[in-house]
């Protein structure tokens, strides 16, 4: 397929000059993603969707499908008939006999919270030794309102405050078994770790020893204290598990105060804006975190961490993967054996990158060091569906820079600033791959972020999942095609564009797609973070909530309706797939759910455990 070759600058003076609804006709027209004008009439939309469904439903025999649930703004999880769930771990579970179980009046301690489950959990997954299980999962962030719920002032005031805090944050690793009750932790498991804001990491790939990650405490630049804001995760061939850095900005401020100045990087990356962090504090009690004491702090955090889930081996930052605001790390073996990972930077106008690893994967081998060489490419999307991914290497910068300042060798190379990349996910049955782009309010405002192809409605309000296969299947070359799986939309308030693509209906409508995963089937599932006021350009859709599409139809079911106020997060299965873990984060963001204890109990992020009544296997 031909492409056009244009700069930034010229995409915007073509879909200046076009009726970019007329260009996205042509591209998803052809694909058969659009749906005609007529059909476009609400009624017309009902009762054409209705009938989609059901005939999907009858014409597919092979597997067993659920009956798809509605929306709902009730504090509680709906699932499909036929399946039940339970909670698997909350936040402030303890990991260990001798922690206290969680007090909701105090909402622990540091000490406590060191050694119980963290907070907003998020990218999970699970892994096998013999026959036991060890889940392994992020944990994000905390609400501050919530965690420090107890405090006038909703903010942490002492030393004790600022480190529970803290240690709310990056992950934890529990073995989980099934009892008569459900799946539950196995309290004090040699297995069980968190891994926390101050945990040792080593740095590895081109960057490690870089002046730019040298500080006070780290001369060498060789060892990092902690990660945190664990977002999506990836798992690797080899066993590991890898967390990945995203919003690592909110966590540093400046003892200049307001009279801090960002330079351009910190600029770039959204370092201490006006000199403030989110609220956290942690430089009351950790002055890395004060950026005027310790710039370089900074340039330690927004990496890709590679976790051994059995303890064995320390964690490692993984720089050749480059530093952004990661939200997952897809994995996928090419058919030489080299390794790709696909990585979004999930903020409005920034990028989607691959990895390709410069060395092969062996079964038999070590494959240990297999994410510390390789490429680092940013995707550049065409209007006529083609794309090619740009290597990083072609930035005017140093080596080290490319990595440490990802973002500025990305924008350097001419990449194409999308919707906010999302989570990654690879279809197992054929050379494809999907991205969430969850929303940007920034689409056709800002020069930068030009209507496109890729990126086709003003102010994106609902979000799309975009989709390519690699030339000849294989993940690891330069150029691939590209076409749009879906666009979120409310067909209710919108007969334009707005209203979604054709597989979008009142009875499946959502918004802001972020989590992508599939299973072993080849469903993919969605989950979304999203807004969940029900009302206006929002209303039908109610609470975030997690769907399954076809990949091979485009046709999309919703599964799961989460709790009041909270964004589905995380997903994963137990060995034998008989058991789906789903991640339900930060209900109550605003203060409306009491989920999942119910009554006058504040709530809690937690995972819960999901299975078929008949037993039979669930993805
Ligand atoms: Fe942590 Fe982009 O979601
Ligand atoms: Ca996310
Ligand atoms: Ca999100």
């Amino acid at each position: 397929m031909g492409k056009i070759q244009t700069s930034s600058d010229d995409q915007s003076r073509i879909s200046n000059e076009k009726s970019p609804e007329t260009d996205l006709d042509l591209i998803l027209t052809r694909r058969g993603f659009l749906k005609s004008t007529a059909s476009l009439g609400a009624s017309a939309f009902v009762s054409a969707t209705s009938l989609n469904i059901n005939s999907a439903l009858a014409e597919d025999q092979r597997r067993p499908i659920f009956k798809p649930v509605s929306a709902s703004t009730a504090d509680r999880v709906l699932i499909p008939e036929g399946y039940e769930y339970s909670i698997l771990a909350r936040w402030g579970d303890p990991i260990y006999s001798n922690t206290p179980e969680f007090d909701s009046e105090s909402r622990g301690s540091a000490s406590s919270q060191a050694t119980s489950v963290g907070d907003n959990n998020d990218g999970m997954d699970t892994f096998s030794v013999g026959s036991r299980t060890i889940l392994v999962f992020n944990n994000e962030f905390t609400n501050l309102d919530i965690l420090f719920g107890n405090r006038t002032n909703q903010l942490p005031e002492t030393d004790d405050d600022v480190d529970k805090g803290k240690f709310a944050h990056g992950l934890t690793i529990v073995e989980i078994k099934e009892t008569t009750r459900g799946w539950e932790i196995v309290k004090d498991s040699q297995f069980n770790k968190r891994i926390t804001p101050n945990t040792e990491i080593s740095v590895v790939g081109p960057a490690a020893g870089s002046e730019l990650l040298k500080t006070k405490n780290d001369p060498l630049g060789m060892k990092i204290l902690g990660t945190f804001n664990n977002c999506g995760n990836g798992k690797t061939p080899w066993g590991t598990y890898l967390a990945c850095e995203e919003n690592i900005n909110g966590y540093f401020s400046s003892s200049l105060g307001e009279k801090f100045t960002q330079n351009f990087y910190e600029q770039r990356y959204g370092i201490a804006k006006n000199g403030k962090d989110w609220g956290y504090n942690w430089a009351q009690t950790d002055a890395r975190f004060d950026v005027s004491t310790e710039p370089n702090e900074p340039n330690r955090h927004g990496w890709i961490v590679e976790i051994d889930p059995m303890g064995q081996k320390e964690p490692k930052k993984l720089t050749a993967l480059g530093r952004f605001k990661h939200e997952n790390a897809e994995l996928v073996t090419t058919p030489s054996g080299q390794v790709v990972v696909y990585m979004g930077d999930d903020e409005r106008g920034e990028f989607l990158y691959k990895f390709v690893s410069h060395n092969r994967y062996r079964t038999q081998g070590t494959n240990t060091n297999l994410l510390h060489e390789g490429q680092l490419y940013a995707a550049k999307f065409y209007d006529d569906g083609s794309g090619e991914w740009i290597s990083l290497s072609n930035a005017n910068m140093s080596r080290d820079e490319t990595l440490v300042y990802a973002r500025i060798a990305a924008s350097q190379v001419g990449a194409t600033t999308m919707d906010r990349p999302e989570w990654v996910a690879v279809n197992p049955n054929k050379p494809e791959a999907y991205v969430s782009l969850t929303n940007n309010k920034y689409r056709g405002e800002k020069s930068s972020q030009p209507i496109n192809m890729a990126n086709p409605r003003k102010h994106n309000k609902y979000g799309h999942i975009l989709r390519w296969t690699p030339e000849n299947g294989d993940h690891a070359a330069k150029h691939f095609n590209w076409d749009i799986f879906v666009l979120a939309g409310n067909p209710y308030e919108h007969s334009d564009l707005d209203g979604g693509s054709w597989n979008i209906n009142v009875n499946n409508m959502f918004n802001s797609p972020d989590g992508l995963r599939f299973d072993s089937e080849g469903n993919l599932w969605i989950q979304t973070d999203g807004d969940y006021s029900n009302e206006d350009e929002f209303v039908g859709m109610g609470n975030n909530q997690m769907l399954m599409g076809d990949p091979k139809t485009a046709n999309i079911y919703r599964f799961l309706v989460g709790p009041k106020e909270c964004e589905i997060s995380g997903l994963t299965w137990s060995p034998d797939k008989k058991t789906m873990f789903v991640g339900i984060q930060h209900p109550g963001q605003k203060g409306g759910s009491n989920w999942p204890d119910g009554g006058n109990n504040i709530p809690r992020s937690a995972i819960i455990a999901i299975k078929r009544k008949d037993g039979r296997a669930i993805g």
